[in-house]
């Protein structure tokens, strides 16, 4: 009788029975991470899961980033591990409340942009959608004669604001993970590795952005962890990040205080996919992200504009 398959290689052999790629989000953790074909942050998901010839995407992440492959890959089966990953920001910014605010203010006539947290319902009413990859290049492209009404992330929004001088109104969402991160926390580890350089995620608060060195978009963190001039480097965001600077940049300490979730936390809806979770999607080709056309269609005018924007 045939050895049994350890997960991995059943994971493998599925994938291949399938035709299947394997997305992961940065925040994924480490084993889900060294399976996928492609690991990276939302706008790198997006344009893989926008050029793939694969018959099925298997999104590991959370909902809003599967449903985003969904809206600019229709032809495709789009599974995702655990179908509640959800996300705070997302849940922060309901598509009605939106619609509701957009008739109120009719006079004004906004021009909507949607950080990508948010539903496809949601993207559906917006002019266009950016991810913290690009949203600085996204906001500089808008209308110069409109006011922006930026929604859901208030602290990305007051990031883009500082960074272009444009100004904007502010859904109030936020990302529960980050805005726990507090100004006294980073200074307790800074104050025990004096030479050490700040990287932070845009979705913190102003006080702990104030405080960092860069501010970036997950992959963009990458590329400057390599390069930045100290060999130690406090890194401000989800965990899951961890996993792959440690591998891309093995000669840096990466400081995360004295256990990984000082400077870096867990988010739950993330962490809510295992390898058992990821071989049963396969296998079941379940749960499935599955969409309204007409919501479908609306949602990926602004997200196609996204891409083009952001080349
Ligand atoms: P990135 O696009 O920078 O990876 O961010 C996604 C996210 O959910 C951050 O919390
Ligand atoms: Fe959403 Fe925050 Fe989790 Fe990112 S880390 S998926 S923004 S809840």
């Amino acid at each position: 009788m045939p050895a049994a398959l350890d997960i991995k290689e059943e994971i493998l052999e599925l994938k291949k029975q399938r035709n299947a790629v394997i997305l992961a989000h940065n925040y994924q953790t480490g084993d889900i991470q060294d399976l996928a074909d492609y690991v990276g942050d939302s706008l790198g998901l997006a344009y893989q899961a926008k050029s793939t010839d694969a018959d099925v995407i298997v999104f590991c992440g959370v909902h809003f980033m599967a449903e985003t492959a969904k809206i600019v890959n229709p032809g495709k089966i789009v599974v995702l591990p655990d179908k509640d990953a959800g996300c705070s920001l997302e849940q922060s910014c309901p598509a009605e409340q939106l619609e509701a605010f957009l008739k109120e203010n009719a006079g004004k006539n906004y021009y909507v942009i949607a950080y990508i947290n948010c539903s496809g319902a949601v993207k559906a009413l917006c002019d266009v959608i950016c991810t913290s990859g690009n949203a600085v290049k996204i906001v500089e492209q808008a209308p110069p004669d409109r006011p922006i009404l930026f929604v859901p992330d208030e602290n990305l929004g007051a990031w883009v604001m500082e960074q272009t001088g444009r100004k904007m109104d502010l859904w109030k969402g936020n990302c529960y993970v980050h805005v726990e991160f507090t100004r006294d926390s980073i200074r307790k580890i800074k104050d025990q590795y004096p030479d050490a350089l700040v990287v932070a995620h845009p979705e913190c608060t102003q006080a702990v952005r104030l405080l960092a060195d860069e501010v970036c978009s997950t992959e963009k963190m990458v590329t400057w962890c390599k390069n930045a001039p100290s060999d130690n480097l406090i890194v401000v965001t989800e965990s899951g990040m961890l996993h792959r600077l440690r591998k891309e940049c093995p000669d840096k300490n990466l400081i995360a205080g004295p256990t990984d979730r000082c400077a870096c936390a867990d988010c739950r809806y993330m962490k809510l996919n295992t390898l058992e979770k990821l071989r049963d999607c396969l296998a079941n080709l379940a749960p499935r992200v599955e969409m309204d056309e007409d919501v479908r269609k609306r949602a990926e005018a602004p997200l196609l504009r996204m891409l083009e924007q952001s080349k």
